[in-house]
């Protein structure tokens, strides 16, 4: 009999301003903007369907309507691709779609921080384990990055954080965890540190926006003050909860990019383009022609 509560739903919050990305923000919310072809928002979806969530509970905010039509369907697309014969386009939209009652949409009426927002998601979420993924972060590997923290769930129960090692030197970027006595697929947290400052980082293991929390989360950030930025801390809540329940971190295999920074957006569009099977061949040759004589203008200056 498995002894850990299934984790069933996944909170994915999509209400922030994006400032780090304007002007590109104004109107187009930054989940819709595009790695390759997909928007950064459905990476995060398949993520989590390929861990076994069966629920996604969305919480956006005013102006970001789109990525609700993203996951709808779209019966007047669908006819006329259908009218011209788009057979694979057909297949590809649908694949996509989610299963009617599977999303659920709640609003955060402002950006009062990552805390405030997986509150709002309470009354949607129950008195349930959930996964957290933020959509940003996005993982590229061969498996994404909330399956492997399934497993060290099933192993270890309570609360589990996906955590990837940074250069020591950029520790004070980062929500940093302190690493304890090994697990199977990963290690206990001893504790949790956001942006220590430099030389103090208890290890280079820095959080990377995948978590299973336990629902009394929710009780706490109810009580959460502001915190860093005057915002309400999703750490800051964590930080609470770890002083009654067990923290686990899952190191992953593969590599996240930040795409809510624009280097991070720019690596991802090339990394995903380059593992693609229709364009991965063309875009090698051009970003190499573009590497080599981006060093030859350098080595000439
Ligand atoms: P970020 O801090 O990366 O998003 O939050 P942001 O605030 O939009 O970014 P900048 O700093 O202004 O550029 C990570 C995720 O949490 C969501 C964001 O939409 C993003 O997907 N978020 C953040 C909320 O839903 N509400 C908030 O109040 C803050």
């Amino acid at each position: 009999m498995n002894r850990v509560r299934t984790v069933r739903k996944a909170v994915i919050p999509v209400a922030g301003n994006g400032t780090r990305f304007l002007p590109a923000t104004k109107a187009v919310p930054k989940e819709m903007l595009t790695i390759v072809d997909r928007p950064v928002v459905q990476y995060a979806v398949d993520e989590a369907r390929q861990a076994g969530i069966e629920h996604i509970v969305f919480v956006t905010s005013r102006n970001k309507q789109v990525i609700e039509d993203h996951f709808d369907d779209a019966p007047e697309l669908i006819s006329s691709l259908s009218r011209s014969g788009k057979k694979a386009q057909i297949s590809e939209l649908e694949a996509m779609l989610p299963a009617a009652g599977s999303v659920s949409f709640t609003r955060q009426q402002a950006p009062l921080g990552l805390g405030h927002a997986v509150w709002c998601a309470r009354d949607l979420i129950g008195d349930e384990p959930f996964a957290l993924l933020l959509p940003d972060m996005v993982s590229f590997g061969a498996r994404g990055c909330l399956a492997g923290l399934m497993d060290l769930y099933n192993e270890a129960g309570g609360n589990v954080v996906g955590v990837e090692q940074c250069a020591p030197e950029e520790a004070s970027k980062y929500g940093i965890v302190g690493k304890g006595e090994t697990a199977r697929h990963g290690f206990a947290v001893t504790e949790m540190v956001e942006k220590p400052a430099a030389g103090k980082a208890p290890s280079n293991y820095y959080l990377n926006g995948r978590y299973i929390l336990q629902p009394e989360i929710f009780s706490i950030l109810a009580h959460q003050t502001r915190g860093a930025g005057n915002e309400i801390q999703l750490t800051d809540g964590m930080l609470t909860l770890s002083q009654s329940q067990s923290f686990h971190a899952h190191p992953y295999e593969g590599r996240t990019f930040d795409c809510g920074a624009k280097q991070g957006f720019i690596e991802a569009n090339v990394a995903f383009a380059l593992a693609r099977a229709d364009i991965g061949d063309l875009v090698f040759e051009s970003v190499r022609d573009m590497v080599l004589s981006h060093e030859s203008r350098i080595r000439a200056a």
